[in-house]
């Protein structure tokens, strides 16, 4: 198999900043951060001037909080491979890394805390050394981090820049979103904001542009004209695991759908940009998807189906009911298991269905895009009852391998004139070193360059909510919460979803 060439090393080293990271302890930051910050030591794409400070209410210094890093990071690599390996770090990498973390003790609600952290930023960086907030906290400081911030005049950018990473969720539906928005944008600057979708750092994603808009022969047909329908799907086998709490307020919904989802509709549905400009693209994607049509609450229940897990085997494994688990409400109704249909009343999207999905305790791990093309038209090889020839399906999928497949018919060896259907299949990993990544790296790396092509506007995020609400406010009114036993594809009628407009969902799994 053909192998590309290494990809170019063009990036330049970012400037000389310091990423303060507001929970610090947690998990986010455990698992995805500084794992993520320790794979662009590889790339060498941080600046020398570079430093690490964590922030969090536990009582640590830098050597505990480095010392932490540490026993994560090595749990993460495995065994030593090399020489230059030491328990699977890298030495010279890690050291670099190490040298540069450091650890604030502080309430996120007081006051001295934001005090000290000014202090400490005055001292341990340059003059004109930039500043990112990165908020991996439980939701509900948010706001109050950034107020503090703005107060403390830690937003200033008088001398070198200051900027802030919110994770999700961004607020809890429509109102607590506009609500964060305005609080933000009375403080800052939209151009100082970096609202972080971790999807957008999957390499899959980014490609769908370049599927899309590299290759001529797609964007002609890309339109419903020729697409039949299309189907989003974030199939998961976990359970809720141990974030029981913070999953039974959210839900299958807006744990994934109007962020991770949208994010796939959005580099799926958005129209050419103008340029690969930050602008440019985000203009097209939040575009897209305010054309997401609103519905009625009667539409929001026929065109949803909910589900939650029961206890069941997932990959020959048994998962317990999902109101077994950890701080979740044994009389619980939240879903962990949604489908949707959806409509972008748009020119080139009139009349095509989406169809999205996604839960948990599912058959298996599969992140998928499917564009299904109408049928070939007229009589041809349906004729003496030979069955209708099946129609070309694209298949974009994301996880777990990364790959790109085309179903087509063709003629089966033989006398007569029968067709059988075959699959073209690219996967990255034949033709690319697939290095592992969090995903996490290049958001990163373009927050500290100042690039916010991969972040989220606030009409982007208001639109997503607008877009979901419906379903939101039915289910709060009423609607059946089905359910399915875990190691299966949700709840039956998720099937009829499809069924009923005589189609049928793209099969879980590889
Ligand atoms: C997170 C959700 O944002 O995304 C999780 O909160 C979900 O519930 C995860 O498991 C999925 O991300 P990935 O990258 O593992 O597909």
């Amino acid at each position: 198999m053909a192998r590309a060439a290494p990809k170019p090393q063009g990036l330049a080293p970012a400037p000389p900043c310091t990423l303060v990271v507001f929970g610090a302890r947690g998990d986010l930051t455990k698992r995805l951060l500084t794992p993520a910050l320790y794979n662009l030591t590889h790339e060498r794409l941080l600046p020398d001037g570079f430093r690490v400070l964590g922030v969090d209410h536990n009582v640590e210094d830098d050597a505990s909080f480095g010392q932490n890093v540490e026993s994560f990071l090595r749990t993460l690599v495995g065994n030593a491979a090399s020489e230059a390996d030491e328990g699977g770090l890298d030495r010279g990498r890690w050291a670099w890394l190490r040298h540069r973390l450091g650890y604030l003790t502080g309430d996120f609600e007081d006051p001295a805390t934001y005090r000290a952290l000014a202090a400490r930023l005055a001292s341990d960086g340059g003059k004109g050394q930039g500043a990112i907030f990165y908020l991996a906290t439980s939701p509900r400081f948010f706001g109050e981090i950034v107020r503090q911030l703005a107060k403390a005049g830690l937003t200033d950018e008088t001398d070198g820049f200051r900027r802030v990473v919110i994770e999700k969720p961004f607020g809890q539906d429509l109102r607590s979103a506009k609500a964060l928005n305005a609080l933000l944008l009375k403080r800052m600057d939209e151009g100082q904001i970096y609202r972080i979708d971790h999807f957008m750092g999957k390499e899959t994603v980014r490609n769908i542009m370049a599927l899309r808009f590299a290759n001529a022969v797609f964007e002609p047909i890309w339109n419903r004209d020729n697409i039949d329908h299309v189907q989003i799907t974030a199939a998961e086998t976990v359970g809720v695991e141990d974030r029981g709490g913070f999953y039974d307020q959210a839900g299958a919904l807006r744990d994934m759908v109007p962020n991770h989802l949208f994010q796939l509709l959005g580099m799926v549905a958005m129209e050419p940009p103008n340029s690969l400009g930050a602008e440019a693209i985000r203009a097209e994607k939040a575009r897209v998807i305010e054309a997401i049509e609103i519905q009625t609450p009667a539409q929001a229940l026929a065109n949803s189906v909910r589900g939650q897990y029961r206890a069941g085997q997932v990959g020959g494994k048994s998962l317990s009911d999902y109101r077994a688990a950890q701080n979740v409400a044994k009389t619980s109704h939240t879903e962990t298991f949604v489908a949707l249909k959806l409509s972008i009343d748009n020119w080139r999207w009139a009349g095509v269905p989406f169809y999205l999905r996604t839960g948990k305790a599912m058959a298996a791990r599969d992140t998928e895009v499917v564009i299904r093309f109408k049928a070939p038209p007229g009589k041809l090889f349906r004729e003496g009852g030979s069955p209708a020839p099946a129609a070309n399906e694209l298949v974009l999928q994301l996880q777990p391998q990364e790959g790109i497949s085309l179903a087509f018919d063709v003629k089966q060896p033989g006398e007569d004139m029968s067709l059988a259907p075959v699959r073209m299949d690219f996967r990255y990993a034949d033709y690319f070193t697939v290095e592992s990544a969090t995903g996490y790296e290049p958001l990163l790396y373009d927050v500290m360059i100042g690039d916010q092509t991969l972040f989220k506007k606030a009409d982007e995020i208001e639109a997503s909510w607008r877009a979901v609400q419906p379903f939101m406010t039915a289910w709060s009114k009423g609607g059946v919460l089905h359910s399915y036993a875990a190691g299966a594809n949700g709840p039956p009628q998720a099937d009829a979803l499809l069924a009923r407009d005589g189609r049928s969902w793209h099969e879980v799994g590889p």
